[in-house]
């Protein structure tokens, strides 16, 4: 994972209609240029700046996409407190070598006449996220293919915090047959473990403190998985967040390809997945137990 750097000498370009950014992108692909794409909720943070850094060392030209998709939010509340920071990203995008920020509105996004894709994600979207934020990964699936449909990218860019929105979104590619390449990039943390997210910015310090239960946990569930099946793996894991303060949602192995519960036997790419609340702010991570083949 590189790490995030300062790109100095380009030049920011902030654009809000669709047909402006279409514009610059032909013009970009008449130079002859790779487009790299990093979609984001705005809020911008180090993890962002990771893969902004990723994608400009991959592509010609970087467009970053700012977007709160109220469609991919089954709670009100979540979608209303979600932190909105749109001053400071276009700041952040400057320093770290975005070349085109797009901030769009609601009916940019989603104009009238646009007909969500219908996507069969085999099951991938029923399990965790999917079975305690219903109807989540099919706003996350519109909104991306749609912002895809626009930007055309050669490739995007996303976070492995995120470990089940990448398994569906690679499989939207594969099922919708896109012509891009999705770059999937590990977790950035703080130095204590926290994984970045737009969310620790609703937390105090102490919170941020209690939260690094979460990388404990999972870091000493990677040194049990050698030891243990993964159902006692699981068991010793939740006794272990148990002993913080923050209040779990779900905690399991999973299978990397089919997002599974593992229970008797390992395979590679093994992965822990965690949800829990610390205090009102829902918080997500996961670590691969086993080594990929
Ligand atoms: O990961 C996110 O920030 C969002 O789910 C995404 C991919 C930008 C779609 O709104």
């Amino acid at each position: 994972m590189p790490a995030c750097f300062e790109r100095k000498g380009r030049n920011l370009e902030i654009i809000d209609k669709v047909e402006v950014l279409k514009q610059a992108l032909n013009s970009a692909r008449k130079e002859g240029k790779s487009i790299g794409f990093v979609p984001t909720m705005g809020a911008l943070h180090q993890g962002h700046m990771d893969l902004v850094s990723r994608a400009s060392t991959e592509c010609d030209l970087v467009v970053v996409s700012v977007f709160v998709n109220p469609t991919q939010f089954n709670n009100s509340a979540d979608l209303k407190h979600y932190p909105r920071t749109p001053e400071a990203d276009a700041e952040l995008l400057k320093k770290f070598g975005c070349d085109l920020a797009f901030f769009p509105s609601n009916t940019e996004i989603y104009p009238e006449n646009w007909v969500s894709p219908r996507v069969d994600l085999d099951g991938l979207d029923l399990v965790m996220e999917g079975k305690f934020r219903p109807g989540h990964f099919k706003g996350v699936v519109e909104v991306v293919s749609r912002l895809f449909e626009i930007v055309e990218p050669d490739k995007a860019f996303f976070g492995l915090k995120d470990f089940q929105q990448v398994a569906v979104i690679k499989k939207m590619v594969e099922e919708l047959n896109l012509p891009l390449e999705i770059v999937a990039c590990e977790t950035s943390r703080t130095e204590k473990g926290l994984a970045m997210s737009s969310r620790n910015k609703r937390l105090s310090e102490s919170q941020k403190e209690e939260a690094l239960i979460i990388f404990r946990t999972l870091s000493q569930a990677k040194v049990d998985a050698g030891k243990f099946s993964p159902k006692e793996t699981t068991a010793r894991a939740i006794e272990n967040f148990e002993t913080g303060s923050l209040k779990l949602e779900y905690l399991t192995i999973v299978n990397p390809d089919t997002l599974q519960e593992l229970t008797d036997n390992w395979v590679p790419g093994a992965t822990m997945c965690i949800a829990c609340f610390c205090g009102e702010v829902r918080l997500i991570d996961n670590l691969t137990l086993i080594p990929n083949s």
